[in-house]
């Protein structure tokens, strides 16, 4: 038996699904729009937790739209209440379902570790139908502190009472494999975008080009 955790926004569930349902009414911008809402959104956890301040991820990922909405004016600003409804409800990438399964079946422990609020959480596992292949979704909400804060890593070893080292944290965000490894968990870096890999003082222990890979992991 393992330990398993997961990154939840853009490893897990796909934040740009929500422009993706709008793509033909948003315009030609949508897409720059969708990645500058990530942008935004990360940016913010980053700087108000480095200014020791805290505002729920749900809230962030709010203004975080305002911004691009306002940034990206071909975007109509009337898609605002229909983005944030298809973000909280987000869909997971197709291999995600999967790999949850296939790690359960062979007894391993699964869990996921998130900026997300519990609530924004709740919205998207049951939205992708992914709560039963889960043992425990643990928020930065409880430390009012965001990624990469070690602390906050901190919660997978409380809630399993294990060693650093017994836990495999999967992400998509480079910088959150760095600060898992940082820790000393054992970090796997999902590169679906083949992008070029960085802060090599904390490398992953492997790269994947997607969940499927997992199944060779034990
Ligand atoms: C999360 C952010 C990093 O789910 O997307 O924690």
């Amino acid at each position: 038996m393992a330990i398993f955790v997961f990154d939840a926004y853009g490893t897990l569930f796909n934040v740009h699904a929500a422009i993706a349902r709008f793509r033909s009414q948003a315009g030609p911008e949508a897409d720059r729009m969708s990645e500058l809402w990530r942008a935004k959104q990360l940016e913010y956890s980053w700087t108000l937790t480095l200014a020791g301040r805290y505002a729920d991820f749900w809230v962030l990922t709010e203004r975080a739209l305002d911004y691009s909405l306002t940034s990206f004016p071909s975007v109509d600003k009337a898609l605002r209440p229909k983005l944030l409804e298809a973000y909280f409800k987000l869909g997971a990438f197709p291999d995600a379902r999967a790999a949850l399964r296939a790690l359960k079946t062979k007894g391993h422990k699964t869990g996921i570790l998130s900026n997300g609020s519990p609530n924004m959480l709740k919205g998207a596992i049951d939205a992708a139908n992914v709560g039963g292949d889960l043992d425990a979704v643990l928020s930065v909400d409880s430390l009012k502190m965001f990624k990469p804060r070690p602390e906050v890593y901190g919660l997978v070893t409380d809630h399993y009472q294990c060693k650093p080292a017994e836990v495999t944290f999967v992400s998509s965000n480079r910088w959150d494999v760095m600060a898992s490894v940082s820790v000393g968990f054992r970090g796997l870096w999902v590169n679906r975008g083949k992008l070029p890999d960085e802060y090599f003082d904390f490398p992953p222990r492997q790269e994947l080009a997607d969940l499927n890979e997992l199944a060779a992991f034990d």
